[in-house]
């Protein structure tokens, strides 16, 4: 067994231990979404820090807990704060909780986050479904001794964010009317803001949205077998595309302002998701 499979698996048990919770569905919490935590029928809490090992973020704006409920009928385990790699966490850190909510079964894994707008089409404010990624320019989370348990030495990654989900988060967005843009997310380490000049390589890489987090917690949910689905805010246009500075204040008031919105695309998604099978 390898080191971090037997990190994982007394992480399972502490959870196991406290928490009698199946849920279909792990929802990661992005900027400005935190408390979307609060609006569902919870079941449960389990704090970060009642895990040993688990990994804790110090980011301000993130809680750190997982909270367990039902959205409509839909049983869900959400994350209420994420650790990010620039935080100088390991890969294998920042991909543990993901892979921790597969262990308590959850099948499908929605990603949410705030992204610097690198399309020219995109608005501050404006929800992006992530239909692929680009993550090579961050480490892969899993190089490193292959856990045969969580999954194969060379996973495919040709379908990382399900098309079936894709379609529902679609007509959930239609349903709604909420507008929603569609495009390549690609992560890069942060902490600082893209130069302008990195910006233009996101963009000429095939980029339509930059940011800190989720392509490598995709890579690890797909490699366990889940099936992935994202939504990005755009928080602001990326570096160079306006004349202004950007600030992480800024990242988070377009992210509160449009959260009541994404909030609702995500809870119609969320129970569009429940009636699959
Ligand atoms: N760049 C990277 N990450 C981000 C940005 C950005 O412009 N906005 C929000 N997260």
């Amino acid at each position: 067994m390898t080191k971090a499979y037997e990190r994982l698996q007394k992480c399972y048990e502490a959870f196991r231990a406290k928490i009698d919770f199946q849920p279909k569905v792990a929802l990661v919490l992005g900027s400005g979404l935190g408390d979307y935590a609060d609006s569902i029928a919870v079941e449960a809490v389990l704090d970060y820090h009642e895990i040993p090992g688990f990994p804790v973020s110090t980011v301000s704006g993130h809680k750190g807990r997982f909270v367990f409920g039902y959205v409509g009928a839909v049983p869900v385990v959400v994350m209420q704060g994420r650790v990010h790699y620039y935080e100088g966490y390991a890969m294998e850190d920042v991909v543990l909780p993901a892979r921790l909510m597969k262990l308590m079964g959850a099948e499908i894994l929605f990603l949410t986050n705030a992204a610097g707008g690198v399309n020219f089409d995109f608005s501050a404010g404006d929800f992006m479904m992530i239909t692929d990624q680009i993550a090579s320019l961050v480490p892969s989370p899993l190089i490193g001794p292959n856990e045969e348990r969580l999954g194969l030495r060379f996973p495919d990654m040709s379908q990382i964010y399900n098309r079936g989900l894709c379609q529902i988060i679609r007509e959930a967005a239609a349903s709604l009317e909420i507008p929603l843009k569609e495009g390549v997310y690609i992560q890069l380490s942060g902490p600082n803001f893209e130069s302008a000049s990195e910006v233009r390589m996101c963009r000429i890489l095939g980029g339509d949205a930059v940011g800190m987090s989720t392509a490598c917690e995709a890579v690890a949910a797909n490699h366990m077998g889940m099936k992935v689905c994202g939504i990005s805010c755009i928080s602001n246009l990326a570096c160079g595309m306006t004349d202004q500075p950007l600030s992480h204040m800024e990242v988070q008031e377009t992210a509160d302002r449009v959260a009541p919105l994404f909030k609702s695309l995500i809870t119609e998604s969320i129970i569009r998701m429940g009636k699959e099978d």
